[in-house]
């Protein structure tokens, strides 16, 4: 059983290229039943296809950025669960680099905080940091509005979505927060094996019963991930403080928010700053590579032998978690009016 919290209706469409992709499932924020219940419950912000819509828009337009170069989805990119791929930092407005991988985005209704170390904590102002990023997007918030407001195209669709052609920030923000919100990976066949859809190979069951020993402490089922700041032993000092930053405690320095595994096989490179580019190297890293320091989580503090069999069983169960469906439902591709 699925829960489905608001249907598309068919009066909403106004053009027939969509008109296709629209009658091919029922639209709405809906998700598996062994999902908990997400943290964001669209508060002020009812669920509505034109707001979906407005925050796909925003999601895909350069306009946001202050030379217009730069959209969410340059660095967010769908065929690899709306993370970047091939390279550790993605570049920003003039090709400047920030210094953390952009991590996946999907499930983020669950999220209870957002980034590597959980300094933004609720999604309608996530957005915010991006834009405003200087190795980002670069532009404040009022000329992006600004900007919104006088475009012909903008103004229809807040109106559409919000009942009123003047932009407002917190309108665009809760439209990227449907948007974002409605960007949710249930569909592998880890979940399809949960509901008895499907089996696993006796390779991918070992390998779960590896996962469930050796790594669900910190990956938890069925999101995969505690949302918990952990240290996984990669340094023994840190550059990045990562929760650190946060709450300035020390007992913080080096950890990072526990990452969902879920469509872990396209989101490479691995880790809150890329250092790592296949499966392979992270499990060489939990079975011969852990640095011990004074963060260090206790689960990991000896590593987590593995023989090369267990990796590639790890590996097989870890690819169970890929949801092709989400790389290409034409819901969330770039709008083309
Ligand atoms: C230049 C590349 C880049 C652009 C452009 C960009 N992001 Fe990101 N995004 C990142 C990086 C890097 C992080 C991790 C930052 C950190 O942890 O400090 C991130 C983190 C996030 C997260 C948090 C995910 C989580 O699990 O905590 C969300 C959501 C997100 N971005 C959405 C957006 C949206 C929406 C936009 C457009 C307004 C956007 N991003 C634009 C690179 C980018
Ligand atoms: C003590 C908690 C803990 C355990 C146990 C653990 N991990 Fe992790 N894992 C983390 C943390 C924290 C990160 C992010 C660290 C960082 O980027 O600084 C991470 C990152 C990863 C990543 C990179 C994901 C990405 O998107 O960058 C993979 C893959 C991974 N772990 C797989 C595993 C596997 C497989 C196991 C079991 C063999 C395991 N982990 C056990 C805490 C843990």
């Amino acid at each position: 059983m699925r829960f489905i919290f608001a249907f598309l209706t068919i009066s909403l469409l106004f053009s027939c290229s969509k008109n296709k992709i629209e009658k091919m499932k029922p639209w709405g924020f809906y998700y598996d039943s062994n999902f908990p219940a997400p943290v964001y419950t669209f508060q002020n912000n009812t669920v509505e296809y034109s707001r979906f819509l407005l925050g796909k828009e925003l999601f895909f337009d350069e306009l946001l950025s202050s030379d217009s170069t730069v959209s969410c989805a340059t660095c967010h990119e769908q065929a690899h669960g709306f993370a970047s791929h091939n390279s550790a930092f993605s570049a920003g407005v003039n090709n400047q680099l920030g210094t953390r991988n952009s991590p996946a985005i999907f499930n983020m209704a669950w999220n209870p905080s957002f980034m590597w170390d959980g300094g933004i904590n609720h999604i309608e102002v996530m957005p915010i940091g991006p834009i405003t990023n200087p190795v980002e997007m670069n532009e404040t918030m009022q000329n992006v509005v600004q900007k919104l407001q006088n475009s012909q195209k903008y103004r229809k669709l807040f109106k559409d979505a919000y009942g009123s052609e003047y932009v407002t920030e917190q309108n665009m923000l809760r439209a990227f927060a449907q948007f974002l919100s409605m960007i949710i990976s249930d569909k592998s066949k880890y979940d399809k094996v949960k509901r008895g859809e499907a089996t696993f190979t006796a390779q991918e069951q070992s390998g779960y019963n590896l996962f469930q020993a050796k790594c669900s402490q910190c990956h938890t089922e069925p999101l995969f991930t505690d949302y918990q700041y952990r240290n996984n032993g990669l340094d023994a000092s840190f550059t990045d403080l990562g929760r650190g930053l946060i709450t300035q405690n020390t007992a913080d320095y080096g950890k990072f928010k526990v990452p969902t595994l879920r469509n872990v096989e396209l989101t490479y490179p691995y880790m809150h700053d890329g250092r790592f580019f296949t499966l392979n190297q992270v499990l060489d890293h939990y079975a011969t590579g852990i640095v011990q320091s004074s963060t260090i989580d206790p689960l990991i503090q000896s590593g987590i032998p593995l023989t090369n069999t267990e990796k590639q069983q790890l590996i097989a169960f870890l690819k169970t978690l890929t949801d092709y469906e989400l790389m290409s439902n034409p819901w969330l591709m770039e709008p083309h009016y």
